[in-house]
């Protein structure tokens, strides 16, 4: 049987503090809906501790209806790093998740492998869960050698990460053509590609970690496509940037999330 399903939201650069709060005074009116997915947003650091406070009011000790994430932070500890935000404050302003290494990131922020890799081991040692974005370009695509170029994102950005922290990650798998162009993966080219990734935990970890780690796909979900994904076996979830920015719609798509009609 499949676990509940996840479901980040990931807001980019959007949305002040204020106009946080404001989604989330909505969100929180479908207590219901919240319950059907593990329910994580990822806002910009601005709004992190607000939302913290105010998510806090809504889940209770029994259920815990919404989780907290950042979109980044920085792989050192502290220091001269003027405009960056560590991992400890991403952490006392509540966050239990990170995003690390987003295409977006890669392609403006020149963010590596290499340093994906030492964010992803801070983040583990400090007890924050990273969801880490791989995904590969329209051209690796058509040239057919995504699969090596995923390949080497999974190896370098997992170097030396140990069998116990490997369990607790999210990976998130996230074609570039995909993100904010409405060109979704079809469900079975990302299923397709969770296998892949799945097998590479397996080959690389045990079997064990393989069935535990957990999948999402990101690229273009949105309400009417949501189920298609989560029907899949190896799908354990989705990471939804411009169709979570409105919430009537955020909640039209946790609700679509539970509907399979094909
Ligand atoms: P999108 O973004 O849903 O707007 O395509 C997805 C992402 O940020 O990965």
């Amino acid at each position: 049987m499949k676990h509940k399903p996840i479901i980040i939201a990931n807001w980019k650069m959007n949305k002040s503090n204020s106009e946080a709060l404001y989604y989330l005074e909505t969100l929180k009116q479908y207590p219901k809906e919240l319950q059907k997915a593990i329910i994580i947003i990822a806002v910009p650091f601005t709004a992190l501790s607000d939302m913290h406070k105010a998510i806090s009011r809504i889940n209770t000790k029994d259920i815990k209806l919404i989780s907290l994430a950042a979109q980044n932070m920085h792989q050192e500890k502290a220091g001269a790093f003027t405009g960056e935000v560590s991992c400890k404050m991403i952490k006392e302003a509540g966050c239990e998740y990170v995003i690390i290494g987003h295409s977006e990131r890669r392609q403006y922020c020149n963010e590596t492998n290499d340093l994906i890799n030492k964010k992803l081991k801070y983040a583990l040692d400090n007890d924050i869960i990273p969801i880490l974005c791989i995904g590969e370009t329209l051209e690796q695509r058509n040239n057919k050698n995504f699969l090596k170029y995923i390949t080497v994102q999974l190896k370098e950005c997992l170097a030396g990460i140990k069998a116990s922290d490997a369990r607790r990650m999210i990976i998130s798998y996230e074609p570039i053509w995909a993100i904010g162009t409405g060109k979704n993966a079809s469900p079975q080219q990302a299923e397709e590609m969770h296998a892949f990734i799945k097998n590479f935990i397996l080959q690389n970890y045990t079997k064990k970690i393989a069935d535990e780690i957990r999948i999402t796909y990101g690229g273009s979900v949105n309400e009417n496509n949501i189920s298609l994904y989560l029907h899949m076996l190896d799908i354990n979830g989705v990471l939804i940037g411009g169709a979570s920015l409105d919430v009537e719609t955020f909640v039209r798509i946790i609700g679509n999330s539970t509907k399979y009609n094909k």
